[in-house]
């Protein structure tokens, strides 16, 4: 009996190491956990035009969903510039009116393009 109790333990601290690990291993990862760079979303999603094509209704549910990863991917990363708070606050508004867009809900395409206002977030979190 005294053997399993130790063996347990044993096996729970084995367990606990290595969730432990994978963790701290993604908390230094920092920005590279993000699936997209700010630099790709703005690349692909902004300057490349998708996010017009989606505002414009032209864009297919495949590239709606594109966007919405997109997004998604904004509230991953962490600007250089600005406090957190703001900057979840418009990538996350961004995120959330790409989603209603998705899911085809009514006046969506104009929250949309409100939450994607390019001065406002540059000036709060784009670097020199
Ligand atoms: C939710 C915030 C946010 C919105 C909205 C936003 N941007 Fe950006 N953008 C950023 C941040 C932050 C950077 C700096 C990225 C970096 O270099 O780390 C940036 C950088 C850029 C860059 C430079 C990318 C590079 O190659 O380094 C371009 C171009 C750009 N944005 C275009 C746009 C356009 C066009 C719009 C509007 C249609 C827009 N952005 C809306 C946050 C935003």
């Amino acid at each position: 009996m005294k053997n399993v109790k130790m063996w347990c333990g044993v096996l729970s601290l084995a367990v606990c190491l290595t969730a432990w690990q994978g963790l701290t291993a993604n908390a230094e990862d920092g920005e590279g956990s993000a699936k997209h760079s700010i630099e790709d979303v703005m690349k692909t999603a902004m300057k490349g035009g998708l996010l017009k094509k989606v505002t414009g209704g032209e864009a297919s549910d495949e590239e709606k969903k594109q966007l919405l990863d997109l997004f998604v991917s904004l509230v991953e990363n962490e600007p250089e510039k600005g406090e957190l708070d703001s900057w979840h606050k418009m990538a996350g508004g961004a995120a959330l009116a790409a989603a209603k867009v998705v899911v085809g809900r009514e006046g969506a395409v104009e929250e949309l393009k409100k939450a994607t206002n390019c001065k406002a977030c540059h000036d709060a979190h784009k670097g020199e």
